[in-house]
C-alpha cells in the first residue's frame, strides 16, 4: 500500500508538471481507475473516451486503455501529445482486421456504406464512412438503413449479428471477435442462475448470440453500469470484462456482481473475463510514460485527415 501511495503521489506531481490529464477505460485495473478518479480524469466507455480529449485544456493526454483508444485520441486531437502507459496493448478485433484485406473487401462492394467499430486501426478507420462504438451501433445502423444504404460491418461479427437481429437489417460482415467476450458461455450462466435465481444477467454485445439471448440487459459498458444501478435486482451476473466491477460497485452500492462463467461447468474462471491488453496498464508505466515521454502515440498525418471524418461523424451523431 505504501508503494502504491508513493506511485500515486508521483503521478499527481507529474500530471501537474507536464500539463497532462488521465483518461481510462472501465476495463483497466481498479488501481488505474482510482488514480484517474483522484486526479479528476475521466473513466468511461470508448465513445466518451474519444470525446473527452476534445474537451480538455491540457496539452498532454495519458490514455490508459488499448492502442485504438490512443490512436483515436490522437486523430481527434492532433495538436496534443497523446501518451499511453504501453504501446503494446492492442485488441483482437484490431489485429483481426488488417487494412489490406479489409480495403480489398470494401473495394469488392463499392455500393456499400462502410461502418467500422472503434476497435480498429487508424488505417481501417480512414477507409470507413462511419465509426461506431457499442453504445451507438444500433442507432447508426438504423439511421443508415432509413436512408436505404447497404452496410459493410467490421470487424466484430458478434456485435454485427446483434445489430442484425435487433434491427432486421442485413449487413455484409467481417469475421472478427473479442477474445474476452467470445469466451462467455450460456450454459455456465444458466447453471449459475440456478444458484442465484434472482440475479439479472448483464451482457456486452461483443458476446456470442447464445449469451446475448439470455441477457436481461445488453449494452455498452456505460449502459451496463447504468442498468446495474437502475434495475431492482440485488445480484448481477456480468458478461463483460471484470474491470467494470470497480465502477459498477460505485454506481450500485450494496449490490453483488458475479463474473459470468467462461467455461461450460458453471465454475467461474478467475483468469478469464479480463482483457490481457487492458491489464498491461499500471501505475508504474503511467509514471514512466510521463517521465520519459515514451509511449507517445503517433499517427501518420495523411491517415489523421481521413480517419477524422468518420470519427467526427460518430461524435456529432451521438452529441
Ligand atoms: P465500450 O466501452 O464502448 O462498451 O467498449 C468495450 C470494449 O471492448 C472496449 O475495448
Ligand atoms: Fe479488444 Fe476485447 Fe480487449 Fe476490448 S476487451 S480491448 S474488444 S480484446
Amino acid at each position: 500500500q505504501e508503494q502504491k501511495d508513493q506511485y500515486k503521489a508521483r503521478i499527481k506531481q507529474l500530471l501537474k508538471e507536464k500539463d497532462a490529464c488521465l483518461v481510462a477505460h472501465y476495463y483497466t485495473d481498479a488501481i488505474v481507475q482510482e488514480i484517474t478518479e483522484e486526479t479528476g480524469g475521466c473513466i468511461s466507455d470508448s465513445l466518451e473516451m474519444a470525446r473527452y480529449g476534445t474537451t480538455r485544456p491540457e496539452k498532454t493526454l495519458v490514455v490508459a486503455g488499448v492502442k485504438f483508444m490512443g490512436e483515436t485520441s490522437k486523430i481527434l486531437n492532433p495538436e496534443k501529445r497523446i501518451l499511453m502507459p504501453t504501446l503494446e496493448a492492442t485488441c483482437s478485433l484490431d489485429i483481426g482486421c488488417p487494412i489490406d484485406e479489409f480495403s480489398a473487401f470494401c473495394d469488392a462492394h463499392p455500393d456499400h456504406e462502410v461502418v467500422v467499430y472503434a476497435n480498429t486501426s487508424a488505417a481501417v478507420k480512414a477507409r470507413a464512412d462511419w465509426v461506431v462504438t457499442s453504445s451507438i451501433a444500433l442507432k447508426v445502423a438504423e439511421h443508415l438503413a432509413d436512408q436505404g444504404k447497404k452496410i459493410i460491418w467490421a470487424p466484430d461479427k458478434h456485435l454485427g449479428d446483434y445489430v442484425q437481429r435487433e434491427t432486421g437489417i442485413e449487413m455484409l460482415m467481417w469475421d472478427g471477435a473479442c477474445i474476452v467476450h467470445e469466451e462467455f458461455k450460456a450454459k455456465g450462466i444458466l447453471d449459475l442462475k440456478k444458484v442465484y435465481p434472482d440475479a439479472a444477467v448483464l451482457v456486452h454485445p461483443e458476446s456470442p448470440q447464445s449469451v446475448v439471448e439470455i441477457a436481461d440487459a445488453v449494452g455498452s459498458t456505460t449502459q451496463l453500469i447504468k442498468a446495474a444501478a437502475e434495475m431492482p435486482n440485488e445480484t448481477f451476473i456480468v458478461a463483460t470484462d471484470r474491470g467494470i466491477f470497480y465502477k459498477m460497485q460505485q454506481a450500485a452500492p450494496g449490490k453483488s456482481f458475479i463474473e459470468a462463467p467462461t467455461g461450460g461447468s458453471g465454475a467461474t474462471c478467475r483468469s478469464c473475463a479480463h482483457c490481457p491488453w487492458m491489464a498491461m496498464n499500471g501505475l508504474e508505466n503511467i509514471i514512466s510514460a510521463l517521465e520519459t515521454g515514451e509511449g507517445e502515440v503517433l499517427v501518420d498525418e495523411a491517415l489523421i485527415e481521413d480517419a477524422r471524418r468518420p470519427l467526427q461523424r460518430m461524435l456529432d451523431f451521438s452529441a
